[in-house]
């Protein structure tokens, strides 16, 4: 079986106490069992203002936890900005860069993205970089261009060295918290071109992880995390309940166990 990234970005969810009960019952849940192998690499994502209970909820478990967020300088006057030095030093070992409702709602450009991926990868922490294209950039066909235009955007910004940190989320911004998944097929298609981008860009030993989000639930997770270049999953609404959550990964493990 191949190794399956399981990722949960909490979004404007979560108080401090929600967060911690959340992981005390997801640490028991998972203690003892495949969750502490290599096969599995779970992270939280939880606001700002929940990581130090989510840590403090997870010592010794193999969940780790990432923000949501952060800025490409290192401090100043950014009124409401966390550099990413603050979420490195806050205990997170990860950070989602450009994801799409930071790009919609927040009007986040390719060259915002840039700088925090850059940032991000600098301060040492592993980077998710969203990207995805919009319903009517798929109905009109562009979705590959629009994709192509975000990956290579970001990728400038990362130095060769630092490419063993990237990890890649492919999140139609259609399919985000709609109900409405991409077909496995679709997905598929897109993932593996991000996945030989990346590996032209910074080599074939590059090996960077694709990840599928968007609506992704039990009922379908099982069928994306099959498919060859989907290695795992950047989950939303589901991952807010912890057997809904795991429920993500034993789906696959059952089909893929046959
Ligand atoms: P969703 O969100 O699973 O609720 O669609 C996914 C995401 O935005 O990362």
């Amino acid at each position: 079986m191949k190794k399956i990234y399981l990722y949960g970005n909490w979004k404007m969810n979560m108080l401090p106490e929600e967060g911690e009960a959340f992981c005390r019952s997801l640490a028991d849940r998972i203690t003892g069992s495949l969750y502490g192998s290599d096969l599995v690499d779970i992270c939280l994502f939880p606001p700002f203002l929940t990581v130090p209970s989510v840590l403090k909820a997870l010592p010794g478990s193999p969940v780790s936890a990432g923000a949501q967020d952060g800025y490409f300088e290192d401090r100043g006057a950014y009124t409401g900005a966390v550099s990413m030095d603050m979420v490195r030093s806050a205990g997170c070992t990860h950070v989602l860069a450009g994801h799409s409702e930071r790009r919609h709602i927040f009007g986040e450009t390719d060259e915002i993205v840039a700088k925090k991926l850059r940032k991000a990868l600098d301060v040492g922490l592993k980077a998710v970089l969203c990207f995805g294209e919009t319903l009517e950039e798929r109905e009109s066909g562009k979705t590959i261009q629009v994709v192509q235009n975000q990956l290579l955007s970001a990728f400038q910004s990362v130095p060769g060295e630092h490419a063993q940190d990237l990890i890649l989320a492919y999140e139609p911004v259609w399919a985000i918290g709609t109900g409405k998944n991409a077909s496995p097929d679709d997905a598929q298609e897109v993932c593996a071109f991000a996945a030989k981008l990346a590996s032209g860009t910074f080599g074939g030993q590059s090996r960077i992880p694709v990840l599928y989000g968007g609506s992704v639930k039990d009922s379908n997770a099982g069928e994306l995390l099959s498919r060859p270049d989907i290695h795992g999953a950047l989950v939303g609404g589901a991952s807010l309940k912890v057997d809904s959550f795991l429920a993500i990964y034993e789906n696959y493990r059952k089909l893929s166990a046959g």
